[in-house]
C-alpha cells in the first residue's frame, strides 16, 4: 500500500545533528486573544498534499509540523520553493472567512511557472486551506479580539537530485497560527532606509515571485538596518538605483503632494501585493486617481503620505526615508509632516473593516471556510 504524503514526510528523524522537537500545540482555551502578538503559536496540525511527478495525492493533515525530506532536495540547494501569506477572520456571526485566497493561489502559480514547478489547481489550494483552518478552527481568534488566523501556504520541490533541474516530487502544504492585532495601541509610523550596496531583485529575475531567494537576499541588509533603528529597508531598481521598487516584505504606496492620486511603482521585479490591489480598489472607490507607474526616487520628497503595505500589518505609514545610496552621504527625507497619514489611515480602516465583516464586502474578497466552534 502506498504511504500517504503525511507518512512519507514524517519519517522518524535518525540524524543526531538536527534537533527537531515537535512543539506541543497551545491550548486554544487558555490563549489570551488580545495579547498574542505576532509570534508563532503552535496549533493542532498542518495540511499537506504531494505531487508525485504525474498527479496530486489527497489532502491530509498531520500533527507534526516537522517534515522529513532528502538532504539533496531542490528546495534546499536550488531554492525551488514558493510560499504565501494570508489571513482568515471570525465575523460577528461566527463564520470564518479567508481574505482573497484565490489571489494567493494565482500568485503562487505565477511563481510556479517561473520556477518550473507544476501548477497548483485552485481547487486543491482551497482544499488545503479549508483543511488546515477546519482542523484548527478553535485557534481562529474570535470576533472582537482584533486577531486573525495567519495562513502560510508553502510549495517546494524535493527528492534526491544532484544536478540543477526540475524536482520530481513537490509538496503543497499550509501551516496556520493565530496572530494578534499588529497595532494594539494604534498605528505608529516607521523609519525607512535605502541602503547602498544591496539589491533585492534583478530586472528580469524572480522579484515578482514569492520565493525564498528574494528573502535570503534581504536578511542581512534588514538586520543591519534594524540594528540602527530603521523598521524597513526600501529597495530601488537594481539596474539604475533610481526608481522605487518595494520594501523588504511589503509594497510601496503613496499619496501625491496634491492629495489627488494614489501611486505605486510599476515594475517587473516587485511582488504583486494583494493588500496593495485592495488599497488600489478602495482608493479609486473613494475618488482618488490610481497610478501604477515608475516612481523616480527624487519624487518621493514631494509625496504627502507614504506607506508600506502587506498582509501582516495592512499598512505601515512611513515617516521618513534615509537615503544612503552613496557611502558617506546620508540624507533623510521626512514624508509630509512625518506624523499624519489621513488617507492611508482611512484606507487601513476600510480594509480591516471589510476583513472583519464590519463593512459590506462589496468587492467580493471574502471566502467562507467554516464556522468557529462557539465553545472555544
Ligand atoms: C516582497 C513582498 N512584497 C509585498 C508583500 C505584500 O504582499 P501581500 O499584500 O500579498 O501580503 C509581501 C508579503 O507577502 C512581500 O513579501
Amino acid at each position: 500500500m502506498l504511504r500517504s504524503a503525511a507518512q512519507r514526510l514524517t519519517r522518524p528523524n535518525t540524524a543526531r545533528a538536527i534537533t527537531t522537537s515537535t512543539p506541543k500545540p497551545a491550548d486554544p482555551k487558555t490563549i489570551q486573544w488580545s495579547s498574542i502578538g505576532f509570534g508563532y503559536v503552535p496549533t493542532r496540525s498542518i495540511a499537506l498534499a504531494e505531487f508525485d511527478g504525474v498527479s496530486w495525492g489527497p489532502v491530509e493533515t498531520q500533527t507534526d509540523p516537522n517534515l522529513s525530506i532528502h538532504c539533496l532536495s531542490n528546495v534546499i540547494h536550488y531554492g525551488q520553493t514558493l510560499f504565501e501569506g494570508l489571513k482568515a477572520f471570525t465575523h460577528k456571526n461566527g463564520r470564518v472567512m479567508a481574505f482573497r485566497p484565490d489571489d494567493n493561489c494565482a500568485r503562487m502559480n505565477h511563481g510556479a511557472e517561473r520556477l518550473g514547478m507544476p501548477a497548483v489547481p485552485l481547487d486543491l489550494f482551497n482544499q488545503v486551506l479549508a483543511r488546515v483552518i477546519n482542523d484548527n478552527a478553535d485557534y481562529v481568534p474570535p470576533y472582537g479580539s482584533g486577531g486573525s488566523m495567519y495562513l502560510r501556504p508553502f510549495f517546494f520541490g524535493h527528492g534526491p537530485q544532484l544536478g540543477l533541474g526540475k524536482a520530481k516530487r513537490y509538496v503543497l502544504g499550509c501551516a496556520a497560527t493565530p496572530v494578534g492585532n499588529y497595532y494594539p495601541s494604534g498605528i505608529k509610523p516607521a523609519k525607512s532606509i535605502v541602503m547602498g550596496g544591496f539589491d533585492r531583485a534583478s530586472p528580469l529575475g524572480v522579484g515578482d515571485c514569492k520565493t525564498a531567494g528574494n528573502y535570503a537576499a534581504d536578511v542581512r541588509p534588514s538586520s543591519m538596518a534594524s540594528a540602527r533603528g530603521f523598521t524597513v529597508v526600501l529597495y530601488l531598481d537594481a539596474k539604475e538605483h533610481k526608481y522605487v521598487e518595494e520594501f523588504s516584505t511589503s509594497n510601496f504606496v503613496a499619496i501625491t503632494g496634491d492629495g489627488k492620486s494614489f501611486v505605486t511603482p510599476d515594475s517587473r521585479s516587485i511582488l504583486g501585493s494583494i493588500t496593495r490591489f485592495s488599497l488600489e480598489t478602495l482608493a479609486e472607490d473613494q475618488g482618488l486617481k490610481v497610478e501604477r507607474r515608475k516612481i523616480d526616487f527624487n519624487e518621493v520628497a514631494s509625496f504627502r503620505e507614504v506607506a508600506a503595505c502587506g498582509t501582516a500589518v495592512v499598512i505601515v505609514p512611513i515617516e521618513s526615508i534615509t537615503d544612503e545610496r552613496v557611502q558617506g552621504r546620508s540624507k533623510t527625507i521626512t514624508i509630509g509632516d512625518g506624523r499624519s497619514f489621513p488617507v492611508m489611515m482611512s484606507l487601513y480602516n476600510r480594509v480591516t473593516a471589510i476583513q472583519r465583516g464590519d463593512e459590506p464586502d462589496k468587492f467580493n474578497w471574502l471566502r467562507y471556510i467554516c464556522d468557529r466552534p462557539a465553545s472555544a
